[in-house]
């Protein structure tokens, strides 16, 4: 997406310069600045510190980190401690584990001498389909704002609500929540996106941002606010993002969007989560007792992060000293709670069934 008029990923390849380069998000929105990412630990280290951050994101960058480790050494003891390094560096986002694994395949029964060249063009073709599925995302999802848009009086906005930030930063381009609002903001229709902060990260000004970056009406809420504006018929429809999703449906995201969904089916509104397929973990099917919840540092709770007058990261203590935090980073909506899942390949229920018609050829695979 466009950052002041230049197109922007949030990950590339400068091959000529032989690196590869990111948005170093941790300073946004205050700041745009494009690091190099040199070495397996720097790679590491962006997953890990949440300079790139966004699950189909941390995939690519993973990807592209296994590149730069086999340009140095293409043994496959080399690769499989770069796996393990990467692996480690969070442990929910399912997309990284895929794109390690879909290197492992890729790259093991090449000779050793072939694996550099087959992993970077794998880590592009990764990066590049992963911008060709928010695209379609945004496709299906447009149809449904459509739907909503018909409803209403002309010009009056559709009101949208979303958690976290599932926008391109999220991902290599057009994010996956953020993608059918960008299809339906340039389709013509008026939109009004509630953003939610998310605490303690506050991921909702990367949302913020890039959303004011693409001229789209929005307002930055605190996160106990939806529940109210659903009440009060002040949102139409909710979009969020995913970080894993089972085979059945179940959903975890964000900490903070089940109880958005809560909120939603009590309100009767719609509930929609952008599902890439990447995103789907096959081998679990109860969300709740399946997948490994990230706990992060206590202090991002305790303190309140910010940048200062002179360009610095701060944290200011909210709490009485010696107070503990408790920080689980994600949480898990039950299927039924879900509205929908807007896929690359269509619109599905959150069920079993609605993800085998859609992807027959993975359902069951495990
Ligand atoms: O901790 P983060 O910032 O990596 O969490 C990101 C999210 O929860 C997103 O909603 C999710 O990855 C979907 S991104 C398209």
């Amino acid at each position: 997406m466009k950052v002041q008029g230049t197109h922007y990923r949030s990950i590339w390849w400068d091959k000529p310069a032989g690196v590869v380069r990111i948005i170093d998000q941790r300073w946004l929105p205050h700041d745009f600045r494009v690091v190099t990412l040199k070495t397996l630990d720097e790679f590491a280290a962006a997953i890990r510190d949440m300079w790139v951050r966004g699950a189909p994101l941390i995939g690519a960058t993973a990807a592209f980190g296994i590149a730069e480790q086999m340009s140095r050494d293409s043994s496959e003891a080399s690769f499989d401690a770069a796996y393990d390094v990467l692996h480690a560096t969070r442990p929910t986002a399912i997309n990284l584990r895929w794109a390690l694994d879909r290197c492992r395949e890729a790259l093991m029964p090449l000779a050793p001498g072939d694996r550099a060249e087959r992993a970077w063009s794998l880590a592009q073709e990764i990066a590049d389909e992963d911008v060709e599925i928010n695209a379609a995302i945004g496709r299906h999802g447009l149809e449904l704002i459509k739907d909503i848009a018909a409803r209403k009086p002309a010009g009056e906005p559709v009101r949208l609500l979303t958690h976290c930030n599932a926008g391109w930063l999220a991902t290599v381009d057009w994010g996956t929540a953020t993608s059918p609002m960008y299809h339906a903001h340039d389709a013509g229709i008026p939109l009004q996106v509630w953003v939610d902060e998310t605490r303690p990260r506050n991921q909702g000004a990367l949302t913020s941002w890039e959303l004011g970056e693409h001229g789209i009406p929005h307002r930055y809420i605190v996160d106990n606010a939806g529940g109210h504006l659903m009440q009060h018929g002040l949102v139409d429809l909710v979009i969020t993002g995913t970080d894993r999703t089972t085979a059945q449906g179940d959903v975890c995201n964000k900490i903070g969007t089940y109880l958005k969904a809560l909120a939603a089916r009590d309100n009767g509104v719609p509930f929609y989560v952008a599902l890439p397929s990447p995103t789907i973990d096959w081998t679990v099917r109860d969300g709740v007792a399946e997948i490994p919840i990230e706990e992060r540092d206590s202090m991002e709770v305790t303190h309140v992060m910010g940048v200062d007058g002179q360009g610095n990261i701060s944290d200011v203590r909210v709490t009485p000293d010696g107070t503990e935090g408790g920080n689980p980073a994600f949480d898990v909506t039950p299927n039924r709670l879900v509205t929908g899942l807007i896929t690359e390949r269509g619109v599905s229920e959150a069920s079993a069934d609605g993800l085998a018609r859609l992807f027959p050829e993975r359902a069951g695979s495990h």
